[in-house]
């Protein structure tokens, strides 16, 4: 009979070709260690946040006070004052309720340095209290926490953003942030004995621990643009760019050199039972970067150079450095000085995959590497055709392109690059108030991650960004990237489509052919009615 329909309907003028096949079911297989040898092959459905992002009165935090009104004795910078973010922290033990009812097996989240340590050596055992019971809670429920030890903020004393230029001089309430000559290697030996204190208290819960998440994001805004606090703005001139913003990176280095040292050193329990008492590696940012020209994708070897300085330093420079030990201290693309305190401390990568970007080789935005990327509003020409370009244009999304085939690319590259270390994608989501387009975006990345891992790549697992709506750092609370909705008003948590798209997945272990038809590919996306309406759109 279909035969026959189809027969007729080539009457009318199509080929004789036949429908195409409804995709293949995907199974990603059993759940097994994210970085052992012996988890080869296994996969893991998890979810993440960031403590500063959800948890309530995180007021010893940079980011309360570089948030805060000017009337309540903050910088009122951001969009948005943190406030009480999602209350994450006081319904914490309600909350994994809701990892229960996703089905899955892992949650990464940061514990607050902040809150674990307000004033310099001054221990909150409340606060340790607290976090203790949080894994036990999530381990009771079969959930493996993945802990990130710094995720963007920091407590006050460690760089104050009310004196970002350190005008009153080093002490125990403000160390000056990274790249001090002197505060500098304090955080660096404060950031150990962190990681010390968490890894007595948690190791014997805890295996796989994330030191320091998008290094090279969080340098950027902290100390390269001024957007995240303390506030510096060093990258904009030649000589601050090499002068202070390196200092910056190399203690960055250090500081996680230092963590992986100190949690190598004092977690010796194996929670899971896998020989293996602690893996340690670090999240990553990426992007798929594609060569640009007059808005269109270029083949110009200029363009593509210039495409090529920007992977080296966002994808690949902080990673090289860990593993050889050698730092490129003048951004030039090749590493010339000895860092042998940073070797060799990295088990794990974690992969965050969020945008498509065009770079153009047109020094005007950005002289000193002499590229212009198209990013967000900042479009001068150098961007490339989006799939969806509503996403460019409208809040509450981040306004860049969501393109769900480069984190294939990304894995394929970095799995070429290094054999040996293994990689789960540690963050994926999209800020949208369209449940369809989330669940979408959910369907389409794990798609590309089982394009990659049929093609020979051992990523093992899949943590969605984010749990809940929260705290959007310098964007405040407009984008939501929450599988559950958060009502500001009452703090309920509800369900979107892109939550119990991610469920299906994960209590099945894998997605059905129908899932694939109905939201998987690669084509436009459910478009946004406030967008196609024209309201929040910048044209
Ligand atoms: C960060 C998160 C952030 C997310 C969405 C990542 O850069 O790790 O803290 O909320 O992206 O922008």
């Amino acid at each position: 009979m279909r035969r026959l329909f189809f027969a007729l309907s080539c009457l009318v003028g199509c080929s004789d070709e036949a429908p195409p096949a409804p995709p293949a079911d995907i199974a990603f297989g059993e759940r097994g260690s994210l970085v052992s040898p012996e988890g080869k092959g296994s996969f893991r459905f998890g979810a993440a946040s960031a403590a500063t992002q959800i948890e309530d009165q995180n007021e010893n935090t940079d980011w309360w006070i570089f948030t805060a009104p000017e009337d309540q004795g903050g910088l009122g910078k951001g969009k948005a004052f943190v406030g009480d973010a999602s209350k994450g922290y006081e319904k914490a033990l309600e909350d994994v309720a809701l990892l229960r009812e996703l089905g899955l097996d892992s949650y990464r989240f940061s514990i607050e340095w902040a809150r674990v340590e307000p004033a310099r050596d001054m221990i909150d055992e409340a606060a340790l209290d607290h976090y203790g019971a949080f894994i036990d809670a999530l381990i009771a429920a079969g959930i493996e926490p993945v802990i990130t030890l710094h995720h963007f903020a920091n407590p006050i004393w460690v760089a104050d953003p009310r004196d970002p230029e350190c005008m009153m001089g080093v002490s125990d309430l403000n160390l000056c942030g990274l790249g001090h000559p002197q505060g500098g290697p304090e955080i660096v030996a404060e950031a150990a004995e962190l990681a010390q204190l968490l890894a007595e208290h948690f190791g014997d819960r805890v295996d796989v621990w994330g030191t320091v998440n998008e290094p090279v994001n969080y340098l950027l805004a902290a100390y390269g643009v001024g957007t995240f606090p303390p506030g510096r703005t060093l990258i904009l001139a030649e000589d601050t760019l090499l002068g202070g913003f390196v200092p910056v990176v190399r203690d960055y280095l250090r500081f996680h050199a230092a963590m992986y040292q100190a949690i190598r050193q004092y977690d010796t329990a194996d929670a899971d039972g896998d020989g293996r008492p602690a893996d340690i590696g670090l999240t990553l940012n990426v992007g798929s970067f594609v060569p640009s020209r007059d808005n269109a994708v270029s083949s110009e070897p200029a363009d593509v150079a210039a495409r090529d300085r920007v992977v080296a330093l966002y994808h690949h420079m902080f990673i090289e450095t860990l593993r050889q030990g050698r730092f490129d201290s003048d951004l030039d693309g090749a590493a010339d000085e000895d860092l042998p305190e940073v070797a060799g401390t990295i088990d794990w990568l974690g992969v965050q995959y969020y945008f498509r970007a065009g770079v153009t080789a047109d020094p005007g935005l950005v002289p000193v590497l002499a590229l212009t990327p198209c990013f967000g509003t900042f479009d001068f020409g150098s961007c490339v055709p989006p799939v969806n370009a509503d996403f460019t244009k409208c809040v509450p999304s981040m306004r860049y392109e969501y393109y769900e085939p480069g984190v294939y690319e990304v894995l394929k590259d970095f799995a070429a690059r290094w054999a040996d270390l293994p990689l789960f994608v540690s963050e994926s989501g999209i800020a949208t108030e369209v449940g369809r387009r989330r669940a979408e975006h959910v369907v389409r990345s794990l798609e590309q991650i089982a394009r990659a891992r049929d093609e020979g790549v051992d990523v093992r697992g899949y943590f969605h960004w984010s749990l809940f709506d929260n705290f959007e750092w310098a964007e405040g609370f407009d984008p939501r990237f929450g599988l559950y909705h958060v009502d500001y008003a009452t703090y309920a948590r509800t369900a979107t489509e892109g939550a119990h798209a991610l469920s299906d997945i994960a209590h099945t272990r894998g997605i059905s052919g129908t899932q694939r038809t109905d939201l998987g590919g690669t084509g436009p996306m459910t478009a946004e009615p406030a967008f196609v309406a024209g309201e929040h759109c910048s044209e």
